[in-house]
């Protein structure tokens, strides 16, 4: 695997790739690396020729300033963990390299009312964020395929809205949640969890379940409260728990037993923020 840190140098690497005919595959992340992120270049690999990396932690989707402060940081970790499973080029920058112009919105992004709800809502600004660096690196790395995990299902909505406005050839791939045995959605934030929380975390992974087991048509307030209580009785602060078309992520307070419909959690333990979702009717 080679690393490269400047723009110029790995753009360089990638033309002389396009110019031999080979296909590349991205993998977007921002670091302290696991088994989900690894999933994701396991996937780029079988399907292109060259994959990918990068680790940003990319200070304008972070709404809380302690959130970024506290975001882990493994680098060495992760480069062993991209060596092993196999993966081509990391792309490692700098914030200056990424914004050279220092760290302002330069566009708004038009992704509609997706980025008004949910983690939107819950998170201002964050998806404009995500929007600014994902379009950054898809303009210096120009790839045929990118590779977004469905772990953060909103996130894929609002890449996919934004892919179409500005690289409309670009194949939007999203892969399963990779999940601990306790069910708990693999997440770099998990490291901030003791033990003890890691364990307790996995409720969000049950409460998801028991959604799924007891989603019945008509109204879903009554089952949305009775799982809102059960986290908050298992000392979660929770953001919301909501059940949405999984096609366009319209809130659904009535479901017609027909509608494919995912249910999305986002909750507090402590001061760590988890997330996470589950297909409910397919
Ligand atoms: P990060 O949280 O590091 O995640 C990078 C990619 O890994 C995302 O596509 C995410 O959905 C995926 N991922 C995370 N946990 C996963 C799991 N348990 N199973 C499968 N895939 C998983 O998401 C971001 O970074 C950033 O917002 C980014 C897109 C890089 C923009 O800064």
């Amino acid at each position: 695997m080679i690393i490269y840190k400047r723009i110029a140098d790995i753009q360089k690497r990638l033309m002389d790739a396009g110019a031999q005919g080979l296909s590349t595959g991205f993998v977007p992340t921002m670091g302290a690396l696991h088994s989900g992120h690894i999933s994701l270049i396991a996937k780029a690999k079988k399907d292109t020729d060259i994959v990918v990396c990068s680790i940003f932690v990319n200070p304008m989707q972070f709404n809380d300033p302690e959130d970024f402060e506290k975001y882990p940081v493994t680098i060495d970790a992760d480069i062993y963990l991209l060596e092993k499973a196999g993966c081509t080029i990391l792309f490692l920058p700098a914030v200056e390299e990424i914004y050279p112009e220092g760290l302002k919105k330069n566009v708004q992004f038009k992704v509609g009312f997706i980025e008004t709800i949910l983690d939107g809502k819950y998170r201002p600004g964050h998806f404009q964020g995500v929007c600014q660096v994902v379009h950054r690196l898809l303009e210096i790395i120009t790839p045929r395929k990118i590779y977004l995990g469905q772990k953060d299902f909103q996130q894929c909505m609002v890449i996919k809205k934004m892919a179409a406005i500005y690289f409309p050839l670009l194949e939007i791939i999203i892969c399963p949640t990779v999940r601990e045995i306790s069910g708990l959605a693999m997440s770099s934030r998990n490291k901030r969890l003791t033990a003890t929380q890691k364990q307790q975390a996995s409720e969000i992974f049950k409460t998801l379940l028991f959604i799924k087991k007891h989603i019945r048509p008509g109204f879903l307030n009554n089952l949305l409260q009775t799982a809102l209580q059960n986290l908050q009785a298992k000392g979660f602060r929770v953001d919301y728990i909501a059940i949405a078309n999984a096609h366009n992520l319209q809130l659904l307070d009535t479901w017609d037993g027909k509608e494919k419909t995912v249910a999305l959690i986002a909750a507090f333990l402590d001061e760590v923020r988890l997330i996470d979702n589950m297909m409910i009717s397919e």
